[in-house]
């Protein structure tokens, strides 16, 4: 939704622009071709894999590249002197390398450890979490971050499997969930065991949460919040978080009903089928 949201942040020539979720650096090249040489952009990404990519493709001394959470964005800006910016994207979730490459073990069909940390060096991973939470914690997890009706019973599936080995690969806990379900459907059916698990393992929704409070705090008057989610648990949070700022007269929304991807980029994107942009701008 590249054109939808260089719509929404309308870069200005001197302005300051933070892509607080960097990934492969698609968004943050736009912004760059469209502000003059006074203009900045900072990307931020807990993924130093991502950052080492971003930072061999460009070698632009317009951009600033910063290891961590968009939760700390604050902070992580604070020694560059930056403390207010006039626009802020976010685009969630997981990026292409990210579910590319089988090592960083996101994907279900990968036969490498399950892993899905972000930010590699943080302890816990979704190996830990398969293999160490109680079946009532795995199963609340399922349940409130994958939207996971078979919730139960997959946390009890994982546990009597667990009990006798350990299990070490993404493709052993698909082949896990692929059992309680049985038959075939049009989702691989351990997509949403993947999301919690995920989800669970990077904090995203706290994260995200803090994420849009700090946004808000270094937006400019005039400036514009702009964000992409993929699910409904994300799109929540950031609706009731513009909802809320509306009401207390912090932000104006300017996307009453979140943009979707259109029909030409659902064609050659099919993955986007999920994406909703919502946009504010702070008074
Ligand atoms: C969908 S990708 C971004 C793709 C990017 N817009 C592009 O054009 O390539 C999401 C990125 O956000 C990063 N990310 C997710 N949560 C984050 C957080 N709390 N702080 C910083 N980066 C985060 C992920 O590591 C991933 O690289």
């Amino acid at each position: 939704m590249q054109r939808e949201v260089m719509e929404m942040l309308n870069p200005r020539q001197d302005g300051v622009y933070i892509d607080a979720t960097v990934g492969l650096g698609g968004h943050l090249e736009e912004i760059l071709k469209v502000i003059g040489s006074g203009g900045r952009v900072i990307g931020i990404d807990r993924d130093d894999e991502a950052l080492k990519t971003v930072d061999k493709k460009l070698s632009d001394d317009r951009v600033i590249l910063k290891r961590g959470s968009f939760s700390e964005m604050e902070n992580l800006l604070h020694t560059d002197g930056i403390s207010a910016a006039d626009g802020i994207f976010f685009d969630l979730g997981v990026s292409m390398l990210q579910l590319k490459n089988h090592e960083r073990g996101f994907s279900f069909i990968s036969d490498e450890r399950l892993d899905m940390r972000m930010d590699r060096r943080q302890k816990t991973s979704a190996w830990d979490i398969v293999n160490r939470y109680p079946e009532k914690e795995l199963a609340r997890i399922l349940w409130v971050f994958g939207e996971e009706r078979l919730s139960r019973k997959i946390a009890r599936a994982i546990v009597s499997r667990r009990d006798r080995n350990r299990i070490n690969t993404c493709s052993e806990l698909s082949k896990i969930v692929e059992g309680v379900y049985g038959g075939r459907r049009r989702f691989h059916p351990a997509t949403k065991t993947f999301q919690a698990l995920r989800i669970e393992v990077n904090k995203e929704l706290d994260q995200l949460k803090a994420g849009l409070d700090s946004a808000q705090r270094m937006l400019k008057e005039g400036g514009t919040l702009c964000v992409i989610s993929y699910h409904s648990l994300e799109d929540r949070i950031v609706k009731n978080f513009m909802t809320e700022s509306s009401k207390k007269g912090l932000l104006k929304i300017l996307t009453k009903k979140p943009q979707t991807p259109s029909a030409e980029e659902l064609r050659s994107n099919p993955s986007s089928r999920s994406a909703k942009l919502r946009a504010a701008e702070r008074i």
